[in-house]
């Protein structure tokens, strides 16, 4: 059994934008993230100040927008259309999820592509879908990277994705196809889970129930990745794969917490720098 530092990488992509950030910030240029929270959902709470930390450590500029649950619908697109024509804003975020009054997706429609640094927008799903893209889905290319990680090739690999949301699931699915894995998506109504997962070389549990994994659903030896962010009955912080359960039986495993929630993050401070190079006409 081999655990899979998330904090480690996440460092190292983190200090590798650092130093590209440096090197901008001596040619004139600064690099701004806009992080907008609607209510007060804790969790998306602590997602939102450990983005600001991470911008911080980074030394991009951060700017937070923290708006009240009866925001309306236009005046939240309002602000959108405010941050997307801010020339000390590279990248907004709206954290997710909204309030039950405001349709998601007219909110990310809004988002100017090239601010995009979630690659939520339509016009970034499509270019991900052809493998053409320059913003990464960060949460599925930080699993990547944790993949890369173990030294075990994706390519010719029989992978499951459990989980099919636009968030995670598809883009998920959509890296590890274009890394030439075997890949098969299931969710909620797939028929047999455990024969199908107990099949994968490389497992990555995006359910959103703790403990859902278990050890019969593992393949020895397998990769198993864990995207789960839950709280148990205790409060505690936990993923959708039973660690102490699978650890023995997989060959690589992340925990949660410190597997795939600092790499999220690292890799929208990566997509940040690179839309602040597109905007600044220096991308490479
Ligand atoms: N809520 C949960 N994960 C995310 C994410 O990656 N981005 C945003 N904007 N909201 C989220």
């Amino acid at each position: 059994m081999n655990i899979i530092d998330g904090k480690k990488v996440s460092a190292r992509v983190k200090a590798e934008v650092k130093a590209e950030a440096e090197s901008l910030k001596a040619k004139g240029i600064s690099i701004g993230l806009a992080v907008v929270i609607v209510g007060d959902n804790p969790a998306s709470r602590v997602y939102v100040n450990n983005k600001k930390k991470a911008c911080a450590e980074v030394g991009f500029d951060s700017f937070e927008y923290a708006l009240p649950a009866e925001t309306t619908q236009d005046e939240l697109l309002a602000l959108v259309d405010k941050l997307n024509s801010d020339a000390k804003v590279d990248g907004i975020l709206v954290q997710l999820p909204l309030p039950s009054h405001i349709d998601k997706n007219a909110v990310i429609n809004a988002i100017s592509p090239e601010k995009d640094v979630d690659a939520f927008h339509p016009q970034n799903v499509g270019h991900i879908m052809i493998g053409d893209y320059a913003f990464l889905p960060c949460t599925p290319a930080g699993v990547m990277e944790l993949i890369a990680e173990t030294g075990i090739e994706v390519s010719g690999k029989k992978c499951v994705v459990i989980g099919r949301s636009n968030i995670v699931g598809k883009p998920m699915a959509m890296l590890l196809l274009h890394k030439n894995g075997t890949v098969t998506i299931t969710h909620s109504r797939t028929r047999d889970l455990p024969s199908v997962t107990s099949e994968a070389d490389i497992l990555v549990a995006a359910v959103g129930k703790a403990g859902f994994v278990t050890a019969d659903m593992i393949k020895p030896g397998a990769v198993v990745i864990d995207v789960g962010m839950n709280r148990n009955a205790e409060g505690k912080l936990c993923g959708d794969v039973d660690f102490e359960g699978c650890k023995e039986k997989a060959g690589y495993i992340t925990p949660v917490p410190g597997g795939v929630g600092p790499m999220t993050i690292a890799m929208l401070m990566r997509n940040t720098l690179t839309a602040a190079k597109m905007h600044n006409g220096c991308q490479d």
